[in-house]
């Protein structure tokens, strides 16, 4: 198993990665399920999967789990649900000192954990991540929202689990098309800053996609120290470093704004397409080689993520596209940041990106 620190000043936590830890998971708490009763936030499919093996763990250290099993999908962070859980937590007569468990995807990461945020101004809560996305992003960083009809993750708070237990075992269970999109998130971490890990996933992601256990621990462990050095250098987003998170995800918001945000492109593989559109931006602008551009095309491609423009079958032109660029909560008086690179593994934050330009790029890009 891999422990990894998240270094917050007065506010430390651990993230550990390995096989086994649901099962094992009072032991992994540390005491920090103080009473009997313990709060449980999953969803319908993350019940069915894994809801025996929690329920069990948690009895036989002679707890009593409440659980709160909501309806799968993004729709679930919503207003409507965030009041129901903050409700059922006042019922269940949570303290601030208690620990609210969130089982699940991003989904549920997202909402238990502002939901816990908000609690009698804010109670702990441990982060369960059974999706690779929600293991090697969401559930770390502290960054909890829901959706509202302006737009996704519009409203939230940054807000640190107490612990991630990321379980290696869940992926088992999870459908191979979730699996490839939140390995996307994986990649995004060689290109933004380790050429040498991209190279790693180039050489090794299709055997991890395919189920390799060491592989897929190596991947997750990797990921979290990265984007723990990110959040401890930058916790609120306010100095750029967290920002290069964003890779990939404005032109992959943009592509989900116009899909519905709906199954047709998950949100990994939005930022998978994302990714692939800031490299070959880039290199239009000429801040890297076509060649290089092709190449983050290629290892995103190659394991069956979207990478180019036209499979996505969209009824729209550029324009349509970068309008909806104009919507991204990144706005910053009036100018809409990109990362962009300057190579594999040289993400920056360009600020004078032309818009019209990106709407044409686009138009280039969907008639490829
Ligand atoms: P998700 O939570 O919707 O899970 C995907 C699907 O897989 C769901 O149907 C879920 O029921 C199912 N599932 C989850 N784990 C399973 C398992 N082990 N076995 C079987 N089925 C399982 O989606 P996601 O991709 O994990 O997360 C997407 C969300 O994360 C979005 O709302 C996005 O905005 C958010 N997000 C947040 C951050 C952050 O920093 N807070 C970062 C990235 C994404
Ligand atoms: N997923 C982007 C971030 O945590 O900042």
């Amino acid at each position: 198993m891999a422990v990894i620190p998240v270094e917050l000043a007065g506010r430390p936590y651990e993230v550990h990665v390995g096989v086994g830890l649901l099962a094992e998971l009072v032991p992994h708490c540390r005491g920090r399920l103080r009473k009997r009763g313990v709060p449980i936030v999953t969803d319908a499919n993350v019940h069915a999967a894994w809801g025996e093996v929690v329920e069990n763990a948690l009895r036989d250290a002679g707890h009593e789990p409440h659980w709160r099993i909501l309806p799968p999908g993004e729709a679930t962070k919503s207003w409507d649900q965030l009041a129901a859980t903050v409700n059922w937590l006042l019922e269940l007569e949570v303290e601030r000192g208690d620990h609210v468990l969130a089982l699940g995807g991003g989904v549920i990461g997202d909402l238990t954990g502002f939901a816990a945020a908000i609690l009698k101004r804010g109670c702990h809560f441990i982060q369960l991540p059974t999706t690779l996305l929600a293991q090697v992003d969401s559930s770390v960083g502290g960054k909890t929202a829901i959706n509202t009809p302006a737009g996704k993750n519009l409203v939230g708070a940054f807000h640190q689990p107490s612990l991630v237990l990321a379980d290696l075992a869940a992926l088992e269970t999870l459908p191979e098309r979730e699996l490839r999109a939140g390995y996307a998130e994986v990649v995004k971490y060689g290109l933004i800053g380790d050429a040498e890990f991209f190279t790693w996933c180039e050489d090794h992601g299709a055997a991890l996609l395919a189920g390799d256990t060491p592989l897929r621990e190596y991947a997750v462990a990797h990921s979290v120290r990265a984007k723990a050095k990110i959040v401890a250098e930058d916790e609120r987003e306010t100095t750029g470093a967290r920002a290069l998170l964003n890779l990939g995800h404005t032109f992959g918001h943009a592509l989900e704004a116009e899909t519905g945000f709906s199954n047709r492109l998950l949100h990994g593989e939005g930022v998978a397409l994302g990714m692939v559109l800031a490299a070959r931006y880039s290199a239009r602008i000429g801040l890297m080689g076509a060649g290089e551009a092709e190449r983050a095309a290629e290892a995103i491609g190659s394991v069956g993520l979207p990478a180019t423009l036209s499979e996505l079958g969209l009824a729209c032109d550029g324009k349509a596209l970068a309008a909806h660029m104009l919507h991204d909560k990144k706005m910053d008086a009036g100018t809409l940041p990109f990362v962009l690179m300057k190579g594999i593994g040289h993400a920056f934050l360009a600020r004078d990106v032309a818009l019209d330009d990106v709407a044409a790029f686009l138009d280039t890009e969907l008639a490829r």
